[in-house]
């Protein structure tokens, strides 16, 4: 059995600040940042997104066969807690090339952080920090305080990804 490591964040006791400079090198070196919400959720879209996830998922440990198309779209996008504006982008010449997103759950009163992923040639960048950055701005602007996620403990860069930002082991649940 996978003993998956939990963890939250305590969005008041996020520092922003600390954040920033890793947006502002992103866009100084050419990415842009969205969301599904401003770009629009249309087919071509949805289709991008999948491929990203997808492409940043194979990475992985145990991540297993993932969804197909439709699959993606029944399970993880035409579900109540899917929310367009949470779905930040980084977007490079058109290309898209990462990806945070978080899904809210209001009959449970918790945001969880889902996938975030980078494609490989841009990691190592601090592209993952800005982007959460953006991701836990629209946790607080939604009203949440501690989003959460869980990873496979093997997953050693989405964990101290994590924990750099402040994410701490997510403890009684
Ligand atoms: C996890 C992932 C999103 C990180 O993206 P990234 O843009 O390369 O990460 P960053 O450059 O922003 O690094 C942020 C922090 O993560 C940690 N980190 C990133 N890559 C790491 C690695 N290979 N090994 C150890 N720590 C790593 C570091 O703490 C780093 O901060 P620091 O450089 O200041 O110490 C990327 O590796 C990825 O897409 N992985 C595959 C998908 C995945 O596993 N997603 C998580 C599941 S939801």
């Amino acid at each position: 059995m996978v003993d998956w490591v939990r963890l939250e964040l305590d969005v008041d006791q996020f520092d922003d600040a600390a954040f920033e400079p890793y947006l502002e090198r992103a866009q100084e070196s050419g990415i842009t940042f969205t969301t599904l919400a401003e770009l629009g959720d249309t087919a071509e879209h949805r289709r991008a997104l999948y491929d990203l996830n997808r492409t940043c998922s194979a990475d992985i440990p145990e991540r297993g066969e993932f969804y197909t198309y439709d699959e993606y779209v029944a399970q993880r996008i035409e579900v109540p807690s899917f929310e367009t504006a949470g779905v930040v982008l980084a977007l490079h010449g058109g290309r898209w090339v990462g990806m945070s997103g978080t899904s809210l759950h209001p009959d449970k009163g918790h945001a969880f952080s889902e996938m975030t992923g980078v494609l490989a040639p841009y990691r190592g960048q601090g592209l993952s920090l800005a982007l959460k950055l953006l991701a836990i701005r629209f946790v607080r602007s939604s009203g949440y305080r501690r989003p959460a996620t869980f990873h496979h403990p093997r997953n050693a860069s989405a964990i101290a990804m994590n924990r750099r930002l402040g994410f701490v082991d997510r403890l009684g649940r």
